[in-house]
């Protein structure tokens, strides 16, 4: 048997172990990848337990249309389309990573559909659920820690990408749910309540649902913590130079209103 038919079987295989729940190692799911993906799974892509758990709190959540924020090597996207047997959304602005993705969904037999481009010339009404894995996280580390240098990655881009996902979360519809690995790095309105909440993998999860259309404030993820950017903007009047985020002008400028 030639090498791409066994990948193939392989992949036959582990789209069948992901529908029916059994276990799987990362490194046998990675191994579907090309190897630039797979080098970078470890730290760039959703490990299957997790995303195994945020597929239930999806179900959970009633959510129909899932759109993964950010969906790299479409790892995210194939693996909940076989937990929840429905279609789930990407968006990605890395051609290589948007082919890899649909490669990828092919041989699993995953039924995923990835956008190709940027979150702010995505329209994204037409989904009641989102994945966020700190998908502006790589916009401020050291060049030699990004994926590529194919992209922008700035202060100023990471704080307008945060903008447009907060103004999706604005506009949606009451019901819409969220769920964020490691934080979503961005602001959330306080019109979406935590319904769940948990550890994987070292990381927070939270499953997060609007209930209102009212927000008089937004909700920051701070490492583990959960932050109002009012209370933010209190403690910074009230210490001066001794506010712990006294340098940090990601934080400034999210605790502040537009
Ligand atoms: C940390 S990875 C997460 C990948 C995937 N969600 C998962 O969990 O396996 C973040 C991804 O977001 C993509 N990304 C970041 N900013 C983006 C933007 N403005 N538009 C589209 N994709 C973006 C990056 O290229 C990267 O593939």
């Amino acid at each position: 048997m030639t090498e791409r038919a066994t990948l193939s079987t392989d992949a036959v295989l582990l789209g069948e172990q992901l529908r029916r729940g059994a276990p799987i190692e990362d490194d046998d799911f990675d191994a579907l990848l090309s190897v630039r993906p797979q080098v970078f799974s470890r730290s760039f892509w959703t490990p299957v337990h997790v995303a195994r758990v945020a597929a239930r709190l999806f179900r959970e959540a009633g959510a129909s249309s899932v759109l993964d924020v950010g969906s790299g090597a479409g790892k995210f996207c194939s693996i909940v389309s076989l937990v929840l047997d429905q279609r789930v959304w990407g968006v990605e602005h890395r051609p290589s990573l948007a082919h890899e993705s649909r490669s990828l969904a092919r041989r699993l037999g995953a039924d995923v559909e990835i956008l190709e481009g940027r979150f702010v010339d995505l329209d994204a009404r037409r989904f009641d659920a989102f994945y966020f894995f700190n998908p502006f996280a790589e916009h401020l580390v050291p060049k030699t820690h990004r994926y590529d240098q194919s992209v922008e990655c700035s202060l100023e881009s990471y704080v307008r990408d945060a903008r447009c996902v907060e103004g999706w979360l604005t506009a949606a519809p009451i019901g819409t749910a969220l769920v964020t690995y490691n934080g979503l790095g961005g602001r959330i309105p306080t019109s979406y309540v935590v319904e769940r909440e948990g550890q994987l993998h070292g990381n927070a999860m939270r499953l997060w649902v609007k209930r209102t259309d009212v927000a008089a404030d937004a909700f920051i993820e701070l490492e583990d913590m959960l932050l109002a950017a009012s209370y933010l903007r209190r403690c910074e009047k009230e210490m001066g130079d001794d506010f712990p985020f006294a340098r940090d002008l990601l934080v400034r400028e999210l605790m502040n209103e537009r």
